[in-house]
């Protein structure tokens, strides 16, 4: 049975931290499901992670929902979430709708996620109201990156941490299942935890969130560009890659790979009679 937003909810009453994990394709998505995590969200990560991409902002609906199908069809008991791309639920509510439909209809995911709070919580009530369930993103919202002038901490000032908490608050109203909570203070996060009914999962938000998420090529090591702060790396497999790739390329080029063992035989005199 797939995991549902009330199992999540219940999660946070009963006092279980919550796993989130990224997945974009089949493989790996089928790893973190038989893992038992049960929340997987196809990020608009893949911008940078996946495509090479600067940012997560050239992110387009077709290149999401080409993953989240991949990512669907590998997961059989997680909640997957396709996270909605940049300018995809601004315009109007009309192109929320839509656009939230996409991934629900085409892709098979049982929800989307999108940033913001207060400026977004109309949206998320009427994509909500068509039964399509949401899970909120405040704090660092790497889709506004331009208007924060980097990858920086929100929610220092006494106004600015008023306002990740008010966003949090119309979020729960909106009727948001969950919230993502990005690099924050770790004490705002707590408070913010400890003052909505829904779970909150931190990325650089401390202890005290209801759950956790990470990009799973940072805690696998194998996104090389950089490091965040927030990620732990529980496996370096660039290294383990890079070792593979060289001792296949080594083999090659000496000769010892293929061996019999890799390759298929053929009737001797069928040979014979080609020759
Ligand atoms: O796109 C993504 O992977 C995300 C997580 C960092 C929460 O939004």
């Amino acid at each position: 049975m797939r995991v549902t937003i009330n199992q999540i909810k219940e999660m946070k009453q009963k006092g279980e931290k919550i796993t989130m994990l990224t997945a974009y394709d089949y493989s790996t998505a089928r790893i973190v499901d038989e893992a038992g995590i049960p929340l997987i969200l196809v990020g608009d990560s893949l911008g940078m992670v996946v495509l090479g991409y600067e940012s997560t902002i050239p992110v387009t609906m077709s290149e999401m929902l080409h993953h989240t199908k991949a990512v669907v069809r590998g997961a059989k008991q997680a909640l997957v979430v396709g996270d909605m791309p940049f300018m995809t639920y601004h315009v109007s509510v009309e192109d929320a709708l839509r656009n939230a439909a996409r991934f629900i209809q085409e892709a098979g995911a049982q929800a989307v996620k999108l940033e913001g709070g207060v400026t977004v919580a109309e949206k998320v009530k009427r994509i909500v109201e068509c039964g399509i369930p949401v899970m909120g993103h405040i704090g660092l919202t790497p889709q506004s990156i331009h208007q924060f002038g980097g990858f920086k901490i929100q929610g220092k000032t006494p106004e600015a941490a008023v306002k990740i908490l008010e966003d949090a608050k119309a979020l729960e109203q909106a009727g948001a299942f969950s919230i993502v909570l990005e690099t924050v203070p770790a004490p705002l996060a707590t408070l913010i935890s400890q003052k909505i009914s829904i779970p909150t999962i931190g990325i650089g938000a401390g202890i005290g969130c209801d759950g956790q998420v990470q990009v799973i090529n940072d805690i696998l090591g194998s996104f090389a560009d950089f490091v965040p702060k927030h990620a732990k790396q529980y496996a370096k497999l660039t290294d383990i890659i890079r070792s593979a790739v060289t001792e296949y390329d080594n083999e090659v080029k000496a000769g010892s790979f293929p061996t019999d063992k890799q390759s298929f035989s053929m009737d001797e005199s069928i040979l014979a009679g080609l020759k």
